[in-house]
């Protein structure tokens, strides 16, 4: 499609929410009409509503005042959206139909790993499709930051801040659980942040020993408290803890799990504390505002320029562009040599291995 010719464009958001959607959706709905004399048609429910041909065109007037909104307007969804047209996988008829019903010239995909898998499938197919990464997780490759993490370490380290003060009343080990599926981004900048006494994280195997003595070690220095924060994607003996539902890990357990571990060996009073999706909602920071806004304004440019196939991207302080499928080859994980576990090792902080 050339430059030009795109008159309709089609804006989803999809997989788990996060702070920043409605700073996206603000930001590709004005660049649109304002820049481009284009229409933007939201679409409801991610994949599965578009396959539905759930749409609706957007004007500037519907997009105010969400800015510091959590969540987004147009609805998410996870789920597969061949099942949901009740087609085979793969048979991407659905997705012609919808272009078709909806009367899009392109579309653009906001979401985590799996929205932008799809999206680069969509790709491949010949489908005029451009990528917007978000996810409290950060582990999108290609791109330094996604927004909504930023949002989610806030709110993380809000709440360790929080739970010191009952930890050193009460002279007790709190072990945090921190959301972010396989990767420890969350964990390490949050714990950091917070001044975690323990950080684990899935990228670094612990040893039991070494959480026991770290906090023994507190307790005979006069600080009868620690916080350990710990990923819910920390293993134990190579297995995560959770259930699957719908083809996908739930998450859950490795808090208590370590909590009842540091109580029996310590015999200090230990308690979990689970934050699940509370660190997803709320308003997104002012760094999530201005990158949501950035990447979507770059994604409309890339749409009018007809760069298809394309995520827009944070890299070293530019907002740019690369490859969908770059960027969804694999997650990007902690680096074990990364300078914030050196800083945090510097200040005591442990992740649970010898130095
Ligand atoms: O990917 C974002 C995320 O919040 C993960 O950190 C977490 O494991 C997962 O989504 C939770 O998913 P759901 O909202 O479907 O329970």
């Amino acid at each position: 499609m050339g430059m030009g010719k795109v008159r309709r464009i089609g804006l989803l958001t999809a997989g788990g929410d996060c702070p920043g959607l409605n700073a996206v959706i603000r930001a590709v709905t004005k660049t649109a009409h304002n820049d481009y004399g284009a229409n933007v048609i939201g679409i409801e429910d991610g994949y599965i509503g578009f396959v539905e041909g759930r749409g609706r065109i957007l004007s500037n007037r519907d997009v105010s005042g969400i800015l510091p909104q959590g969540g987004t307007i147009l609805g998410t969804a996870r789920g597969n959206p061949f099942e949901a047209a009740g087609k085979k996988e793969g048979d991407y008829s659905c997705f012609v139909r919808a272009f078709d019903d909806l009367k899009i010239d392109a579309l653009i995909c906001t979401g985590g790993d799996g929205t932008l898998t799809m999206a680069s499938k969509l790709y491949e197919h010949g489908f005029p499709v451009v990528g917007i990464p978000k996810t409290i997780d950060n582990d999108v490759m290609e791109t330094d930051y996604t927004f909504g993490f930023d949002s989610a370490v806030t709110i993380i380290m809000n709440a360790i801040d929080i739970l010191h003060s009952t930890a050193m009343s009460h002279h007790r080990v709190l072990v945090v659980e921190v959301m972010g599926r396989f990767v420890g981004w969350l964990e390490l900048v949050a714990g950091v942040a917070g001044g975690g006494d323990v950080i684990l994280i899935p990228e670094i195997p612990y040893e039991e020993g070494v959480i026991f003595e770290r906090v023994l070690e507190r307790s005979r220095v006069g600080k009868r408290f620690s916080i350990v924060v710990v990923a819910e994607g920390v293993k134990v003996r190579g297995r995560i803890l959770g259930e699957e539902e719908k083809g996908r890990i739930k998450f859950g357990g490795i808090g208590a799990y370590i909590s009842h571990l540091i109580e029996d060996a310590t015999g200090l009073e230990t308690r979990p504390v689970v934050l699940g999706h509370l660190q997803r909602g709320g308003p997104p920071t002012a760094f999530d505002r201005i990158l949501a806004t950035n990447l979507a304004v770059k994604a409309i440019d890339l749409v009018m320029e007809g760069k298809f196939g394309q995520m827009s991207a944070i890299k070293g302080n530019r907002i740019t562009s690369v490859p969908l499928a770059r960027a969804v080859r694999r997650l990007k994980v902690v680096p074990k040599n990364h300078y914030i576990i050196r800083s945090a090792t510097a200040v005591g902080t442990s992740f649970g291995v010898r130095e």
